[in-house]
């Protein structure tokens, strides 16, 4: 067969000239638009199941307006306020008896990404029955999901983008290998992406700073992850070119000042963006080592993103001098030459998570190193095998231990 005429001129060669793009979530950004949330649940029915954190702290006005705005549109309301961060995956099926039960037409899911990734669980099960490992990529014997009930996303954080994302993850004991740890693994599933994202910045005025830290470097990591990718595409890179953008100029007046809205609009947005870029161009090693310090060491989510993000973008360093120079250029960082202006970009991210309090090291908390480096490498290796293998420099099983090696303080 001849080789294929192309009439476009891709810019670059780091991207797919083949590739998909699909986004079914409808996105309503701005603040104020929480208010509208009965609104858009009055669409899919007149019941809904709203799945919030068993913590409310900070969060009961945002639960109290909810189920009000819920009630004005004519929808009745069950409360599931079970979810602590990292959910086990057992609370899919509890959520999804409550759905069940009360005939819920649609799951809210009210909260950060633990909380909306609940909501998506609930409307598996409730639909398909099972329990999440089912459904879950790292299970050997996986199947699809076959339906779920629609679901609608209110983040009140900017980091996971789960509210455009088809991804949720869990956390599972016992399945894995290391039976002493769970395992942190998603499901993916076009049937679980949220019918509606509510993205309302204002519900991110006031978090704590730690927190906005974690849940901003989550964010950054999608976005720098998802341009690193081998599946990186000219749609993925366009969004997640502005998110880095978007973060790096607004996360550390965010951290340092919790009460300013200004800086949570920019970010919700490039929370959102990253999280429609990684949904398809998908995440790298970055993301593989976050997830088994989550596993293993309970570290959470954002800040164990954090402490892998500076030795994967020095990893990759030697393969990405055209991406990270092109998200220089989007920081507005310049340099002589293109290599200069690619460490120079990684020397701001560093600097950056250095700035709102981050490490990079991992804190063993009395562990054996030798023992806890294979530990972490087999629990990543195993809840995520697709970012080790999109990771733009490939990495063997022993590099991936010596690098977490000497993490380890
Ligand atoms: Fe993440």
């Amino acid at each position: 067969m001849a080789p294929r005429a192309t009439t476009f001129d891709y810019e670059s060669e780091f991207m797919l000239d083949e590739w998909d793009f699909q986004l079914t979530t409808r996105i309503q950004f701005g603040r104020g638009r929480f208010e509208s949330l009965g609104e858009a649940a009055r669409e899919f029915g007149r019941k809904a199941l709203l799945v919030g954190y068993r913590d409310r702290a900070g969060l009961e006005p945002a639960y109290a307006k909810a189920s009000a705005t819920l009630a004005a549109a004519g929808v009745s309301v069950t409360e599931f306020f079970e979810i602590p961060p990292d959910p086990d995956a057992a609370l899919g099926k509890q959520g999804a008896q409550a759905a069940s039960e009360v005939g819920a037409d649609v799951v809210i899911g009210l909260g950060g990404g633990s909380a909306i990734d609940a909501a998506k669980g609930i409307a598996i099960l409730a639909q398909s029955g099972g329990d999440l490992w089912d459904y879950t990529g790292a299970n050997p014997d996986s199947r699809p999901v076959a339906a779920a009930l629609p679901v609608i996303a209110v983040p009140t954080t900017a980091g996971t983008g789960t509210e455009v994302s088809p991804i949720a993850v869990f956390t599972h004991p016992d399945v894995g290998t290391l039976s002493k740890h769970p395992i942190k693994a998603s499901i993916s599933s076009p049937l679980i992406c949220p019918r509606v994202a509510l993205v309302d910045p204002e519900l991110a005025v006031g978090s704590p700073r730690g927190l906005t830290a974690a849940c901003g470097a989550d964010a950054l990591g999608h976005a720098i992850e998802a341009c690193m990718s081998r599946r990186a595409n000219p749609v993925s890179w366009a969004l997640a070119g502005k998110a880095v953008r978007l973060v790096v100029e607004n996360l550390a007046a965010a951290v340092e000042h919790p009460d300013d809205p200004q800086p949570r609009e920019p970010l919700a947005l490039a929370a959102t963006l990253a999280g429609a870029a990684f949904s398809f161009a998908g995440v790298v090693m970055t993301h593989a080592i976050a997830q088994a310090l989550g596993g293993v060491l309970h570290v959470p989510h954002g800040e164990a993103v954090a402490i892998a993000t500076p030795l994967s973008l020095r990893y990759n360093a030697g393969h990405c001098v055209e991406q990270y120079s092109r998200l220089a250029t989007e920081c507005g960082i310049t340099a002589a030459s293109r290599e200069e202006q690619a460490t120079a970009f990684v020397e701001r991210i560093v600097g950056l998570l250095q700035e709102i309090g981050f490490s990079e090291r991992i804190d063993a908390k009395g562990a054996d190193a030798d023992a806890l480096a294979d530990e972490l490498a087999q629990s990543a290796r195993e809840s995520t095998p697709v970012p080790l293998e999109l990771n733009p420099r490939p990495i063997d099983q022993a590099t991936l231990v010596e690098l977490l090696r000497g993490m380890i303080g």
